[in-house]
């Protein structure tokens, strides 16, 4: 008993090591054996934040906390999303230093001793393990489409937020607690982009080292991250270089929104071409492939925190196919009014068009999207 209530009283580890999990039960009593061996003689400990796994994890993870003092679990309920996990993690932490890895594996522990070893050396307020930088490399741990992707991704973030990281889209790196806790009320909890998200808030004012690394292959379960996440990136990056006016969320949002005129006109074109359609019935075809479309993207990208399935996303979509029909009615709307008084075509379809994103932006987050729905 007595020796309880010491434990409680143990000041801080010196080291922090936050674990986003989801779906991760096979792969974390692996890794917290494999943090045992690489941190021996480091006074160091694990927060688990799982989104309530439906694998178990939470269960695993409990398991190994009720004999493991270092092992600490949070359960969150009704989110989703690996950027909220680690800023949970990271504030429920009072040590000296945080670091942020992938729990399943993919992510080198054996450089986490390296990592520390220069932010001791108070040279640095952050480290970041980069599989771009000399010595680092993707490894097998990346197919060719997202290394392609992650290729462009990392020379956008170069250009656009000044970012002198090698490899941005990295999730793995340690800081110092103090600046992640400073930096923390201007993070976006959605999304998956952590450390550029940092980084970029940060403007050129963290002390900075890249160590390499090569990024191994999952052995367990499955990455919840696809290609089209990289949309998501998109969305970090923009909403950054904006300085934070517009939401991620909204700019996905209207990064879908532009695909869907793709999608629109192609479509068109192949209902008039091979349909054997009037113009009418084309276009009115074509807006709903475009919404349909924009529905299971939004779902899958814009809202993949509060992603409807099953019945859910059928209703989902028809009342996406509602506030679009209104949103169309709002542009048009207001392209009128401003036509009236200003006479520039461009001038006033973008305003109608801008309206018509706002008005489905905002009616969709509370109708199709609702929270908790
Ligand atoms: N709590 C929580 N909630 N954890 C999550 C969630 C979530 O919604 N989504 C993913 N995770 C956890 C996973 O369980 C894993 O521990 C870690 O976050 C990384 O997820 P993966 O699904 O394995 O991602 P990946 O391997 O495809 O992507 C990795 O490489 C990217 C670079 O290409 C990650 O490290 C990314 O951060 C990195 O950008
Ligand atoms: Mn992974």
């Amino acid at each position: 008993m007595s020796e309880d209530i010491n434990k409680k009283h143990a000041p801080a580890a010196e080291l922090s090591i936050i674990l986003p999990t989801f779906n991760e039960a096979a792969n974390v009593p692996i890794l917290i054996d494999l943090l045992h061996k690489t941190l021996d003689g480091v006074d160091w400990e694990v927060i688990v934040v799982d989104d309530n796994s439906p694998d178990g994890t939470t269960e695993a993870s409990r398991l190994i906390a009720r004999k493991d003092p270092r092992v600490n679990v949070i359960r969150r309920i009704g989110r989703r999303g690996l950027s909220g996990a680690c800023i949970e993690g990271m504030l429920a932490s009072s040590a000296d230093y945080v670091a942020v890895m992938d729990a399943d594996l993919q992510h080198d522990e054996t450089l986490l001793p390296k990592m520390l070893e220069q932010l001791r050396t108070g040279e640095f307020d952050l480290v970041a393990a980069s599989r771009m930088a000399e010595g680092g490399s993707v490894g097998e741990g990346l197919s060719s489409l997202r290394a392609w992707g992650s290729n462009i991704a990392n020379n956008l973030a170069q250009k656009l937020l000044k970012v002198s990281l090698s490899d941005p889209m990295s999730g793995f790196f340690m800081m110092r607690r103090e600046k992640a806790e400073e930096i923390a009320p201007k993070l976006s909890a959605q999304g998956f982009k952590i450390l550029l998200d940092i980084v970029s808030s940060f403007s050129g004012a963290l002390r900075i080292k890249e160590l390499p690394f090569t990024f191994r292959e999952r052995q367990h379960g499955e990455s919840k991250l696809d290609t089209l996440v990289t949309f998501d990136y998109f969305g970090l990056l923009l909403s950054k270089y904006f300085g934070n006016i517009v939401s991620v969320r909204f700019l996905m949002f209207g990064l879908v929104g532009a695909s869907g005129l793709v999608v629109h006109l192609l479509a068109l074109r192949g209902f008039l071409t091979f349909g054997g359609l009037d113009f009418n019935w084309s276009q009115t075809a074509a807006s709903f492939v475009a919404m349909t479309t924009n529905f299971f993207l939004n779902n899958k990208l814009t809202y993949r925190d509060r992603r409807l399935r099953g019945l859910r996303a059928l209703w989902g979509l028809l009342t996406f196919y509602a506030v679009c029909s209104v949103g169309v009615l709002a542009n048009v709307g207001v392209a009128n009014l401003v036509y009236e008084e200003n006479t520039y075509w461009w001038f006033a379809g973008t305003a109608g068009a801008i309206m018509g994103a706002v008005w489905n932006y905002a009616a969709s987050s509370s109708l199709t999207w609702r929270k908790n729905a």
